[in-house]
């Protein structure tokens, strides 16, 4: 037996952690049924974002695309758009290039393998280990952030859970620990136990089903874990942005890049400060140069502010009246206000749009 589990009675650990889960467990969408294709769109959308945010996601989504088929078989314009607002926008780029291949390749069929699940496109060994246990029953550790919080405590590791090479440790851990029987049910557990109790700040020990075997409550420590260094702080890029009117009152819209950051996502034209020159018509000399547009340019009429993990975006936006034409191609468009809403936006851009209809 190795060190960390040693001091675990595991068999009534895993009794008392499934017992209390069969009990308390919230009643989720993804719960009603172990399709290992809906268990994959949840594990991925709840990679990163809150379940109360990913529940209405999820519902429409799968109502949308119900079966890996039709997943499959749907524009990317639209997908993306169901996708609208919940962040982090390759989770599901990858998703659906993942989903194409399970469909044509594997008959449809997700792998039911640790080998064969871990080949498609951005199924990490976390999501690989939720979607095996819960929809196939297969043994496998699903460790994220939260089940490392709970480990850390129960078995007092002082990993730094922010260095990537402690997740192994953390999956070793629940190896010896994990019920054979109900490794869906156990996975599951630990997330629920994370989500309800045993949290970041202030965890509920004394309703707490596995209290018993904590050994952080026992040592009174469960404040001082997980050890998590922080990671340097975010930077912060200013840019200036322009909802544009043409006299048709069509607006502008740009696709951005199809790499890196919101990949593919539309948005109202806009350019970072520090790459403007410092003259008076900055905006209108860069979409000259860049777009071959003309405008004018009201006054601004919001600043907006958005927190991505890595960096802050400071959006300093305008309104302004197209002269003469465009040129549109694939990645510039005039859209009518009711085309507009087929489009993908980040949120940050949806926000300018409200704060423009709200003029
Ligand atoms: N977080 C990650 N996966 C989850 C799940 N299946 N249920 C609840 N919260 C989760």
């Amino acid at each position: 037996m190795n060190s960390t589990t040693e001091s675990l009675n595991i068999e009534q650990f895993q009794d008392d952690l499934i017992n209390w889960f069969e009990a308390e467990q919230r009643d989720l969408p993804w719960r009603k049924d172990q399709d290992p294709y809906k268990v994959w769109v949840s594990e991925i959308m709840l990679q990163q974002t809150r379940v109360d945010t990913v529940i209405p996601y999820f519902n429409r989504f799968i109502e949308k695309f119900p079966t890996i088929e039709k997943l499959s078989e749907a524009d990317e314009e639209s997908v993306m758009k169901a996708w609208e607002g919940l962040g982090y926008y390759s989770r599901v780029r990858n998703l659906q290039a993942a989903v194409r291949e399970v469909h044509e390749s594997y008959g449809g069929i997700v792998p039911n393998t640790p080998e064969g699940i871990r080949k498609l496109r951005g199924v990490g060994p976390y999501t690989a280990g939720a979607i095996l246990s819960i929809a196939y029953g297969v043994p496998e550790p699903a460790v994220d952030g939260n089940v490392m919080r709970v480990i850390s405590r129960i078995l007092l590791i002082w990993e730094d859970i922010a260095k990537a090479s402690s997740r192994k440790v953390f999956e070793a851990a629940i190896r010896e620990m994990i019920s054979h029987e109900n490794p869906s049910y156990f996975n599951q557990a630990l997330m629920e136990l994370g989500a309800l109790i045993c949290t970041p700040t202030s965890p509920s020990c004394l309703l707490c089903p596995v209290r018993e075997h904590c050994q952080a409550f026992f040592e009174g420590v469960q404040d001082q874990l997980p050890v998590k260094t922080k990671k340097k702080s975010v930077r912060h890029v200013e840019l200036v942005a322009a909802v544009l009117k043409d006299d048709n009152n069509r607006f502008l819209i740009h696709k951005r890049s199809d790499k890196g950051l919101l990949a593919n996502l539309w948005e109202f034209p806009n350019v970072e400060k520090s790459k403007l020159i410092k003259s008076k018509n900055i905006l209108q000399d860069f979409l000259k140069d860049d777009y071959h547009i003309e405008i004018n340019l009201d006054k601004s009429f919001t600043d907006i502010q958005h927190v991505f993990s890595h960096l802050t975006w400071d959006i300093e936006v305008y309104s302004g009246q197209i002269i003469g034409t465009v040129e549109e191609n694939e990645t510039l468009k005039l859209v009518t206000e009711e085309e507009l809403t087929n489009y993908a936006f980040p949120v940050s851009h949806q926000k300018m749009w409200k704060a423009f209809l709200e003029l």
